[in-house]
């Protein structure tokens, strides 16, 4: 049997990581995948998840099973994270289930989709995270892109995604970035959200959000603007929910699915279903991340220190967009203003694949196959090097 089956590619983004552990360079910096890091380049554990993971351990006297549909505790402060204490006026029509992480809450929501509506098409932006499709597709749904970014203008083709949305059939389910696009780091304004969610109204599309980056953009709450006023315009959608990144929990796989349905029924016969998913896909997610979660959100000390890291680990980022901005410049290579407008941990050089070889091999500096970098990788000890090396694979 096992010899039908042909050799899997390195995984775009995951295969970088292991590519520059191989790498024996002394001077080797890692800008692949999308994990915060801090001064020395590490991915710390943040202070009140730390905390809160004591708690836990002290108070917890059984690990026996919960269910499927994950931690009751960790699921309601999701909601309010998300929709805000009044559930953007969708109170007992919303409802979060846990799942492994924000890719398991994606697949979730796309095993939902299929169930529902088996023929419906998710339309992703073009470019959009690399795993956004495999992991849909995986579920058996056609996936298909809508424009989104402009290289040549680093800004969002509104009127291109907007006559797009304008010729879907109803129905037709749209993925949306809620804050900090993956790869480009080019979100979307207030008037391109409010547009869309206009024409989403209008043509009777679905949205599905995916929110991996709540609080690396803007603000939590602002990061969560768009989809609370999704939720308040549209009948139904879908939300991804990641705890990765802003809880720095990205091993312990800890993420939701909220489903906003027409009627309370509705929602609750939604979670009924992802439940029996669940159970037939993993039976149910892990508890360690989302307790702690629970933890974090519950307890007012550890949420306000928690809140303040995220606000910390934001206006690192920025700070470095800046830093990087300025040495690209200094180089003469161009004007790289625009990494300063975009936002969150992404966003995406205009390399050849070539030059991202070249980068990696005779630079050792590792960005994504796309040229996307993690500015979180960046840090006033690599910027020299990084800027260095760019400007020398820019110049051919
Ligand atoms: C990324 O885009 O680098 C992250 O979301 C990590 C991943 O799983 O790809």
């Amino acid at each position: 049997m096992l010899h039908t089956l042909a050799r899997v590619p390195d995984d775009p983004i995951l295969g970088i990581s292991a590519a520059f552990r191989r790498d024996p360079a002394p001077l080797k910096v890692d800008l692949g995948v999308g994990v915060y890091k801090d001064e020395a380049g590490e991915t710390p554990v943040v202070r009140a998840v730390r905390a809160a993971e004591q708690q836990v351990l002290a108070v917890q006297r059984s690990k026996t099973y919960l269910s499927p549909v994950g931690n009751p505790g960790f699921n309601a402060g999701v909601l309010d994270l998300v929709l805000g204490a009044d559930h953007a006026g969708r109170k007992g029509q919303a409802v979060a289930v846990q799942g492994p992480g924000g890719s398991g809450a994606l697949r979730l929501g796309a095993e939902l989709i299929r169930l529902a509506s088996p023929g419906a098409v998710v339309h992703v932006s073009d470019p959009t995270w690399a795993n956004h499709m495999p992991l849909i597709g995986g579920a058996g749904l056609k996936v298909e892109e809508y424009p989104y970014y402009d290289p040549a203008r680093h800004a969002v083709r509104t009127d291109a995604l907007l006559a797009h949305l304008d010729g879907l059939v109803a129905g037709s389910i749209v993925l949306l970035h809620g804050s900090c696009h993956n790869p480009t780091g080019q979100d979307l304004g207030e008037a391109d959200w409010r547009a869309i969610g206009e024409t989403l109204q209008r043509r009777g599309l679905i949205p599905f959000v995916d929110l991996a980056y709540q609080g690396f953009g803007g603000s939590l709450d602002e990061d969560a603007a768009p989809v609370r006023a999704l939720a308040r315009l549209v009948p139904e959608m879908l939300v991804a929910v990641s705890c990765s990144k802003n809880f720095g929990l990205y091993r312990e796989r800890t993420g939701a699915l909220l489903v906003v349905a027409a009627d309370s029924t509705q929602a609750q016969i939604a979670a009924g279903q992802l439940g029996r998913i669940a159970r037939t896909l993993y039976s149910m997610p892990p508890d360690h991340g989302a307790a702690i979660v629970d933890r974090v959100l519950a307890d007012a000390t550890l949420r306000s220190d928690w809140e303040s890291e995220v606000a910390a680990m934001n206006a690192r980022m920025r700070a470095l967009r800046a830093l990087l901005a300025r040495e690209l410049e200094a180089r003469g290579t161009g004007d790289f203003g625009w990494i300063t407008q975009q936002r969150g941990m992404f966003s995406r050089l205009d390399l050849t694949s070539d030059q991202v070889v070249r980068l990696r091999e005779q630079h050792h500096v590792y960005v994504a196959p796309d040229g996307r970098v993690n500015v979180a990788g960046i840090s006033p000890a690599n910027v020299g090097h990084v800027a260095d090396s760019i400007a020398a694979v820019l110049r051919g």
